[in-house]
Parts: C-alpha cells; structure tokens; sequence
C-alpha cells in the first residue's frame, strides 16, 4: 500500500474517478459523504482517505491500484477504438474514469489468454515492461506438432525474428507436455512467443501467459481479476 498522506477531499474522489470536482462537491451537499461518521460539507477540506465513506462503503482502491487479471481469448487489451470486447469490459466501470489512468502492463494479443497486471501505477508499468528491468514472463505454447530438441536449444540460444537485425535473447523452454512447451523471456517483442516458434518451424495453436515476475496466473478463474501488492510480482520492490 502506497503513503497516506491526507488530500483534499474533491481532488481525492474525483481522481478515483466519482466524478468532477464540482459533482463531488454535490455528492457532499447530499450528504452522501461522511468521514469519521461525520457529514462532510466542504469538499475542499483534506481528509486521511481511509477515513472516507461514500454512500456508506469505503473508497475503491484510495491508494492506487494494481490488479491481476486473467484475460480470456478474444479480448483485445487496447482501450479505445477497440471492436469487440476489452480488458475495461471486465473491469469495474469506475476505473475507465480514474486518474492516474489504469492500463495494462504490456499487451497480451486477442487470441493470447492469461495473465495481466492491470494498474494504475506508471512507474509499476515501466518497471514490468522495459527490457532493461528483464522481468521474466512464462508462457504455456501449445504446438501443432511435438517439439523437437533441436528447435527449444535454438530457442534457448536467441533465434533471428522475421524483420528483426538482433537475435532474440536466450528463453527458457521446457517441455510439459506432448505438444506443450513452457517458454520463459525477459523481453517482449510483438507476437515474440508465436514468431519464435515460427522461426525455429514449429506453429503456436493456443498461448496462454502463465506467470509474470513472481506472480503466478494460479486458479485465478478467466476473466476474473484479484487485488495484489507489488511485491508479489517483484518482490524486491513491494
Ligand atoms: N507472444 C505472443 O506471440 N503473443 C502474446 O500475446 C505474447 C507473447
């Protein structure tokens, strides 16, 4: 959990995304807001967040949120202009209007399924997706043919992509099954996993991301999402 410093009271609800400053401003006037059991009447006062009910609940998420979401296939991670279903369609709709924005952390493709973090954290969001930072990401690849020995060594050597001037850096690969690899990198390329097969002769018929840093997709059920902290994905940051 993030500080707790004490903020003003319209800036803090509408940043959680309860609406403009001038409707929370209203919401106060209702009396829908109460800190301390106490009717709050000025919008402008500061307030510890955690002292905060509206409507009798508590805030969602006052101090950040950071999320894993387990993405089912078909839905596209991007926000706007998407067809089709999104991440947001599986989120509570008072995040669309928080600020900080809440994105993903990297993208998975449409017909990729598995684990996201979902934040609204910028520097949670660097952190997990420069290369520099070299999080680890595993994925479970199902092929459409058994996987010979010969293409995981290239693939745990760095393989050249389609379009690409260096070669990819070395990946873990692990065979779990007759036509299952777990495949683990420290980088993210476009469609990586999909291209790497590609170029080593095999093809991914199914992809699902099974775990980023430390954090493990788990039971988490599709397209379902639980609160986490930090230091569950890098637990030297939490
Ligand atoms: N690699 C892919 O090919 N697709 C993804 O969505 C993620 C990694």
């Amino acid at each position: 959990m993030r500080d707790s410093p004490r903020r003003r009271l319209d800036a803090l609800l509408s940043g959680l995304g309860y609406g403009s400053r001038r409707e929370v401003a209203q919401l106060c006037k209702r009396g829908r807001v109460r800190i301390e059991g106490f009717l709050a009447t000025d919008a402008s006062m500061r307030v510890d967040p955690r002292a905060v009910l509206l409507d009798d609940a508590p805030l969602d998420f006052p101090f950040g949120l950071v999320v894993a979401l387990h993405k089912p296939l078909g839905v596209a991670c991007t926000r706007a202009g998407a067809e089709g279903q999104t991440i947001f369609d599986l989120l509570p709709p008072l995040w669309r209007k928080r600020h900080p924005k809440v994105a993903s952390a990297g993208r998975l493709d449409r017909d990729t399924s598995g684990l996201l973090v979902v934040t609204d954290d910028g520097k949670l969001i660097h952190r997990l997706t420069t290369p520099s930072a070299k999080v680890e990401k595993s994925y479970q690849a199902t092929l459409d043919a058994s996987p010979t020995e010969e293409m995981l060594e290239r693939l745990r050597h760095g393989v050249l992509l389609d379009g690409e001037r260096s070669a990819t850096v070395p990946a873990g690969a692990i065979v779990v099954g007759p036509r299952e690899v777990q495949i683990t990198l420290r980088e993210g390329k476009y469609h990586q996993v999909r291209r790497m097969f590609a170029a080593v002769g095999g093809h991914v018929e199914a992809l699902c991301r099974i775990r980023i840093g430390a954090l493990p997709l788990g039971d988490l059920p599709r397209g379902h999402w639980r609160a986490i902290a930090e230091a569950e994905i890098i637990p030297a940051i939490g």
